[in-house]
């Protein structure tokens, strides 16, 4: 149905992982979650990388292997929540392919981040408060970039993953015909 790849983006635990999974299956791509790509490049943990060579570090690498998926096509990639922030890297996935803003408001990202802080270095540390604050600014610099995706889509309306999943296959349907 569909011969280029999609770019799923989203804020830190806004759902890419899994609904992309459900909905590269019901498309029949090969799914691909690129913080895992960069792990297994790396053979080391997001945590560590962050950890033991710095964000810098770690950015440079996620754009890299972004890129490495610029040849292939009808692939369903999930990004990490930071990666079309940085590097120009909005334009690479607007121009390779078709990208899909999952929007969650930053109330209901607070509440599903309180308990997956721990595999995310940027706030694996931080008390209750201090995530608010951090959704908060995080999300006041980077709502541009994610805004810029070519399908957003208000995944807070929706009580389970397969409506958000129908709703988005049924979306890319109007897109591509
Ligand atoms: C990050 C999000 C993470 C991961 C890294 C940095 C970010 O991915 O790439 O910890 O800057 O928002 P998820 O969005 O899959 O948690």
């Amino acid at each position: 149905m569909i011969n280029r790849n999609i770019y799923l983006i989203g804020f830190m635990a806004s759902g890419k992982t899994s609904v992309g999974r459900k909905l590269a299956a019901r498309l029949n791509m090969e799914f691909i979650d690129l913080d895992q790509r960069i792990e297994e490049e790396e053979r080391q943990s997001i945590t560590v990388i962050f950890k033991e060579k710095g964000e810098c570090y770690f950015r440079e690498v996620e754009s890299k292997v972004l890129r490495s998926f610029s040849e292939s096509k009808s692939c369903l990639i999930a990004l990490g929540g930071g990666t079309v922030c940085y590097s120009s890297n909005i334009d690479q996935v607007n121009q390779n392919g078709l990208s899909i803003y999952l929007k969650r408001s930053n109330m209901r990202l607070l509440g599903r981040l309180r308990q997956k802080r721990s595999k995310r270095p940027l706030i694996a540390n931080l008390s209750d408060d201090e995530l608010k604050a951090f959704i908060d600014d995080k999300m006041k610099e980077r709502a541009s970039f994610y805004e810029q995706a070519q399908l957003i889509i208000d995944a807070d309306e929706f009580d389970s993953k397969n409506d958000l999943v129908q709703f988005i296959v049924e979306k890319m349907v109007e897109i591509e015909s």
